[in-house]
């Protein structure tokens, strides 16, 4: 025999990813072929319960079938115009987003990152236009510890150093102040200021829940030096935290919504600025746009989703189930979880590194069909579909006590 005919399909499939697939990133072993609610079946038929959730994009479970109806429906009808033309998807969708948001208008784009982007230009464009700040002279305040994507500016304030080595020169008007640490935030606030944006909780950085006073004061600091608030809810929002929006859980509207991920339900690309018209009204014609960006596929099913969201059963289950998530991962702690943290059906567990390292332990649980991801050195973070049940989260969690006794 030789070796390519006992190569497995996962193996074979690794080698092609290996060989054509740039490397910017470096996934599990696991080759997946289906998907239905929180389950994936790998090329050999392999199941696995999914605890990542594709950073929250399948928030509303793999190939949901309600979203799944809607994208053959609209398959069959329209696709893409361009933003040449109108299409009868795009007013519908954003009405019912701006809505849920309790905002006038929508800026639909197409990934997270370029959300970011979107609203980092809207914000200096606001501050040029509406508070008089000299062209090229603003600044935007943001959180050390952030994750906002991998583009060019973003990455200029990141201050994760494997995202930055190499990719100077960086783009200047950013100012970094610990995550949490309001009197930090109100020294870094001037009269250039336009900006401040922060993830509610930190996802990439591990699930960092800041104090409970911090988001309600950042509101307040920003309303009084006439700064917008820009909230990045791609990953925490929509449902992830038993809230449509992280800021919920301390009772602060941003100026700017910024959503993603789950967005897209899981099938397409789609994300969002959303605020109100004094703030997007300052965009014309030709200043900002993308061939994609709200196209009526995106469209309905980013709809579908606004729909989904209303009825509030996504928050509920996250609720619920999160506080069982939780509960279960506190009673592992004597046996090498050195910390949980999180709210919903998202929680960041430490793991005490002499169990190994977060993507040892990965691989590990991945042999036993659970699939999560480790965040920075010794943290795992659970974020499942939130169609998940109890029995499977404590059958996951069976899984990670008998990977941490060894
Ligand atoms: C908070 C946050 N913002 C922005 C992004 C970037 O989104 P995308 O990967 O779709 O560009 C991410 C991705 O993980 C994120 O977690």
């Amino acid at each position: 025999m030789t070796t390519l005919h006992s190569a497995t399909r996962t193996d074979l499939a690794i080698e092609l990813d290996d060989r054509h697939v740039a490397h910017n990133y470096a996934p599990l072993p696991v080759v997946a072929a289906s998907a239905e609610g929180a389950w994936i079946t790998d090329v050999e038929g392999r199941r696995y319960l999914d605890c990542l959730a594709a950073y929250s994009a399948v928030n509303f479970g793999h190939r949901n079938p309600e979203i799944i109806a809607t994208a053959h429906a609209q398959l069959d009808t329209l696709t893409l115009v361009s933003r040449a033309f109108h299409s009868d998807r795009l007013g519908p969708f954003c009405a019912a987003l701006a809505g849920l948001c309790g905002k006038d208008m929508v800026l639909p784009m197409n990934s997270g990152a370029e959300a970011v982007e979107s609203a980092l230009k809207v914000a200096r464009k606001w501050g040029a236009d509406i508070k008089g700040v000299p062209n090229a002279m603003s600044n935007i305040v943001v959180a050390r510890g952030n994750f906002h994507g991998r583009t060019t500016t973003i990455i200029s304030f990141s201050d994760d150093e494997t995202a930055r080595r190499g990719f100077g020169p960086y783009t200047p008007g950013f100012r970094s102040v610990p995550f949490g640490d309001t009197a930090a935030l109100a020294e870094a606030v001037d009269d250039h200021t336009v900006a401040v944006l922060l993830e509610p909780i930190q996802g990439e950085a591990g699930i960092v829940v800041p104090p409970d006073d911090y988001l309600p004061a950042v509101r307040e600091l920003c309303t009084d030096r006439g700064v917008l608030m820009i909230a990045d809810e791609i990953q925490a929002g929509l449902a992830r935290t038993g809230r449509t929006f992280a800021c919920d859980h301390w009772g602060v509207v941003p100026d700017m919504y910024l959503l993603g991920k789950a967005l897209g339900g899981g099938v397409v690309p789609l994300s969002a600025v959303v605020a109100d018209r004094d703030v997007l009204g300052v965009l014309h014609p030709g200043e900002h746009g993308s061939t994609f960006g709200g196209n009526p596929l995106a469209a309905a099913i980013g709809t579908t989703v606004v729909e989904i969201l209303r009825r509030g059963e996504f928050q509920r289950r996250a609720t619920e189930l999160g506080a069982h998530l939780h509960m279960r991962l506190g009673e592992l702690t004597d046996r090498g979880v050195v910390a949980v943290r999180g709210k919903g059906l998202w929680a960041g567990v430490d793991i005490d590194p002499v169990h190994g390292t977060g993507k040892k332990i990965s691989v590990a649980l991945a042999e036993r069909g659970v699939l999560v991801k480790d965040t920075h050195g010794p943290t795992l973070r659970f974020a499942p579909p939130l169609v998940i049940t109890a029995d499977e989260i404590d059958w996951a969690i069976g899984q990670l006590a008998d990977v941490l006794d060894g």
